[in-house]
């Protein structure tokens, strides 16, 4: 299985700074190492100059932080999967922990929009972690078991293993400089593991798990080889290409 090295570029870049960036990444990365894939999340508005900047570059591909549960319709402000499809996606984050805790997303609606997604034909790159007070609490499984089990319930039978992506991402160590320890990614990784052979029993040995949360160039390489961590999500050392390629080699 290929490791998935993803970058989420949250609310940041103008159309003009994300081509930028895009082109300096593909220029600094002329061939990807042989069990890499590249993945970055724009914000939609520079979804197709990302999509012109890979063009005819096997391995970069495209995804979206975000979508909504319809094909169409009366949803001001909304994003459908064909839309996406359409702008050239083959990836939809769903469930990030900014969309969770912010904007205040369900389990539940989580899940309709992992469903959709997978059943108009996007890979779905599924966020889950807990927050600090989860985790004093000894709460870890629980959390992850409550986000896996809702966001997996509509998972199609038959589903191929790499449409599907879980990425871990504790909150306490998103945008915190506090990455977690090799020991607690293991642990959580393991964890996830197992619910996904749980609820997935068919795919769920060859679902990527991806760690997220404080990525940089100088932890990037120890935490990819770490066991169960299929690749990484990086969101701030994502947004200059220079570190974003080291990470991308490490
Ligand atoms: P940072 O890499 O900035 O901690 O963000 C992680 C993240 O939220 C990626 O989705």
């Amino acid at each position: 299985m290929k490791q998935l090295i993803a970058a989420n570029w949250k609310m940041y870049k103008t159309v003009a700074e994300a081509k930028s960036v895009a082109c300096e990444l593909t220029d600094l990365v002329p061939d990807l190492p042989e069990n890499a894939e590249v993945a970055v999340f724009p914000p939609f508005t520079a979804l197709a100059a990302v999509a012109e900047a890979f063009k005819g570059r096997a391995g970069f591909t495209l995804g979206a932080q975000d979508v909504y549960p319809a094909g169409e319709g009366a949803f001001t402000g909304e994003i459908s999967p064909l839309m996406l499809l359409d702008a050239g996606c083959a990836y939809v984050l769903c469930g990030h922990s900014e969309r969770r805790h912010v904007l205040g997303e369900s389990d539940e609606f989580v899940g309709k929009k992992v469903a959709f997604s997978l059943e108009q034909g996007l890979a779905v790159v599924l966020c889950v972690g807990e927050t600090l007070p989860q985790r004093e609490a000894g709460d870890l499984s629980g959390v992850l078991r409550r986000q896996l089990e809702s966001g997996l319930a509509g998972v199609p039978a038959g589903l191929e293993a790499n449409r599907i992506v879980i990425a871990y991402e504790p909150v306490w160590a998103i945008g915190t400089g506090k990455v977690a320890g090799v020991a607690e990614i293991e642990q959580a990784h393991a964890i996830i593991r197992s619910y996904l052979e749980e609820f997935c029993p068919a795919i769920g040995r060859d679902v990527r798990i991806l760690y997220g949360g404080s990525v940089k160039e100088n932890n990037a390489g120890e935490i990819k080889r770490l066991v169960n961590v299929n690749g990484l999500l990086v969101g701030g050392a994502s947004l200059q290409a220079g570190s974003f390629a080291q990470i991308i080699e490490a």
